[in-house]
């Protein structure tokens, strides 16, 4: 799959909502449950982060949830790539981009998601047809304010900034123009998730789906 068109698959990935949820699961029992509290409170795109052992059959029960669009994200290799393809993940996610990870991506039919955080890593990817790309880590990197500036010399390249991003600062990043989405952790509590708490998880995702 051309970069080009991998970008046309993220971008409709993330428009779905305001909101991708960032998952890390240690608990295979969670997998389900949680992609059916985050779908019901309206965010249906879901990265499952590659970080925890259980993580690849998360995403092969996920992707069975009805209404869910289920990614992996943290993809390193490109065995990872492989992987999350054979699992049913829809999309990918990388905190960076190595010529290997999108070699991969094209080689499975995987729509990615790169990551970059300097003028000179968006300019190159864009070179090479993403314009789609995570921006992370995104606080940190300088965040909505960052991401302002690059909106004036580079208005084609449009973003998910991931990294730091919440409930209190997620607005100042879905007004800008080059915003599709925000990706976040925050909408998924570990503690809520081991307490079995769906449904604070549910609150927690439709107030995240108000956000525009
Ligand atoms: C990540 O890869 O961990 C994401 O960027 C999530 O970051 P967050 O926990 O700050 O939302």
């Amino acid at each position: 799959m051309t970069p080009a068109e991998q970008s046309r698959l993220a971008a409709e990935i993330c428009r779905l909502a305001p909101v991708v949820p960032v998952l890390v699961i240690d608990d295979l029992h969670h997998a389900r449950k949680l992609a059916e509290a985050l779908v019901a409170g309206g965010l249906p795109a879901l990265e499952v982060t590659l970080r925890t052992p259980v993580a690849l059959d998360a995403i092969r029960m996920m992707a069975e949830v009805p209404g869910g669009r289920v990614g992996a994200g943290t993809l390193m290799t490109p065995a990872d790539v492989k992987a999350a393809k054979a699992a049913g993940a829809t999309f990918g996610v990388a905190p960076g981009a190595t010529d290997r990870i999108l070699d991969a991506c094209a080689e499975y039919d995987l729509p990615l998601l790169p990551g970059a955080a300097t003028a000179t890593e968006i300019m190159v990817l864009l070179e090479k047809g993403y314009t789609i790309q995570k921006f992370f880590p995104a606080e940190q990197s300088g965040g909505a304010a960052f991401l302002k500036s690059i909106g004036a010399p580079i208005p084609q390249v449009k973003f998910c900034p991931t990294g730091g991003v919440s409930l209190k600062n997620a607005r100042d990043y879905l007004g800008l123009a080059n915003i599709l989405c925000v990706g976040g952790s925050w909408v998924a509590p570990k503690d809520a998730m081991m307490r079995g708490d769906w449904a604070a998880i549910t609150a927690l995702a439709a107030e995240a789906a108000a956000l525009r």
